[in-house]
């Protein structure tokens, strides 16, 4: 029989790769929107699987619209990638994103619950959760120390959903993901905002991008390929949790070197702290400078995964590594503007 899954978050980036790998898998896929007055689809539309899945109206604020809707479609599996996910903005709508983050995430596993603990769950838990990091690399039993709200409300729901695990008995599986990006990621994360940024550099519609910190580290992987681990977790005989991670980790400064370096720039660094700026070695012009408008009130300063549980367990590894992605990243922006193709 055809497998059934519903999404939240089918709007955004994880959302629509997972959709293209269901589908590809024959599963049907239904994608829980919000209402918004223009619904953005346009992820789903440049991968070509718009016309594949079927759309719904579904709010994690709102318990019985939740529960109505997982009662008709039935579904086999739900993975939940709805979010408040730009952990910036959680420091200026702490209240919010602990709602849909945190309160949103026990309204989908009570509405499981009252169904008699079916359908099967995946819950978007993330590396933010280690913030403050105990220990490196990060596994499955690292102490966790949270630094921003988004953090905060990510633990809480990621506890729910082992809470329901145990207390109830339901499939509940909860994915700790660190930073994953692509071609589709929103333009308001650092790696697209670089991405982008270059491209535009290139094309000489910029001369520079301002940033936060440049010596923040981050283990950076293919979303691509974090999609099929958190299929790969439903299918196990037992639900569990499992760090998704490449085990490399490289600062935002390294990242906007290699950009550059997609576009022939060079970068040379100058000053220090705020006002450190990257001058084009072979122009000698400023092409990346410091703005503290993009900086945290308190910072994940270095995350680096260790995903041999999920290696050894689901057989997961991820196939794209640090270089390409950046290379991806700044060859997809350039050629969309090229093609006067804004997208988003
Ligand atoms: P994203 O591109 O920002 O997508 C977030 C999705 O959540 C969008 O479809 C958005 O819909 C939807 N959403 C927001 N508020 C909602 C609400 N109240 N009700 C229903 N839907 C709502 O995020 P992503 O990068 O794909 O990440 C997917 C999930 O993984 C998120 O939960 C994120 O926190 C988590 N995560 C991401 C990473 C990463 O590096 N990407 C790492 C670890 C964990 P609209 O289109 O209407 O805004
Ligand atoms: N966004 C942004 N913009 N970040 C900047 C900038 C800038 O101009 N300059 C430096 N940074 C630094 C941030 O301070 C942070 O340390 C790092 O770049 C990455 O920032 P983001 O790309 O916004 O991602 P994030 O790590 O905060 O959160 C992402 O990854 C989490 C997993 O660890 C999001 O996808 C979360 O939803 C996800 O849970």
């Amino acid at each position: 029989m055809t497998k059934k899954a519903l999404i939240t978050g089918i709007t955004g980036q994880d959302g629509a790769y997972l959709s293209e790998f269901l589908v590809k898998k024959g599963y049907k896929v239904f994608g829980a929107v919000r209402r918004t007055s223009s619904i953005n689809t346009s992820r789903l539309s440049y991968l070509g699987i718009l016309n594949d899945v079927e759309i719904v109206p579904m709010d994690l604020a709102e318990i019985t619209n939740i529960q109505r809707l997982v009662e008709k479609i039935e579904p086999d599996e739900i993975y939940n990638l709805a979010a408040q996910s730009f952990v910036q903005t959680s420091y200026e709508q702490p209240i919010y994103t602990s709602d849909i983050d945190g309160i949103g995430v026990t309204r989908l596993l009570e509405t499981i619950r009252n169904l008699g603990g079916k359908p099967k769950f995946y819950q978007a838990s993330t590396s933010e959760m280690f913030g403050k990091a105990q220990e490196s690399p990060q596994n499955e039993k690292t102490p966790f120390y949270p630094r921003s709200p988004y953090g905060i409300a990510k633990l809480y729901s990621h506890w729910m959903t082992i809470n329901y695990r145990e207390a109830w008995d339901m499939f509940a599986c909860s994915g700790i993901l660190f930073n994953h990006e692509s071609p589709l990621r929103g333009t308001e994360f650092v790696t697209r905002k670089i991405s982008q940024g270059m491209a535009q550099i290139a094309l000489k519609k910029i001369e520079k991008i301002n940033l936060g910190n440049l010596n923040a580290e981050r283990d950076w992987g293919f979303a691509g390929d974090y999609v099929e681990a958190m299929w790969l977790m439903l299918q196990k005989d037992q639900p569990d949790d499992y760090v998704i991670a490449t085990g490399e980790t490289h600062s935002v400064r390294e990242f906007v070197q290699l950009a550059a370096n997609s576009i022939d720039i060079d970068i040379v660094w100058d000053n220090k702290g705020d006002h450190e700026i990257g001058i084009c070695k072979k122009t000698g012009e400023t092409i990346i400078s410091v703005d503290k408008q993009y900086t945290r009130p308190s910072e994940t300063d270095h995350l680096l995964g260790d995903a041999s549980k999920a290696k050894k367990t689901l057989g997961w590894k991820p196939s794209i590594n640090f270089k390409s992605l950046v290379n991806m990243m700044v060859e997809h922006d350039l050629k969309r503007m090229k093609d006067n193709n804004f997208w988003f």
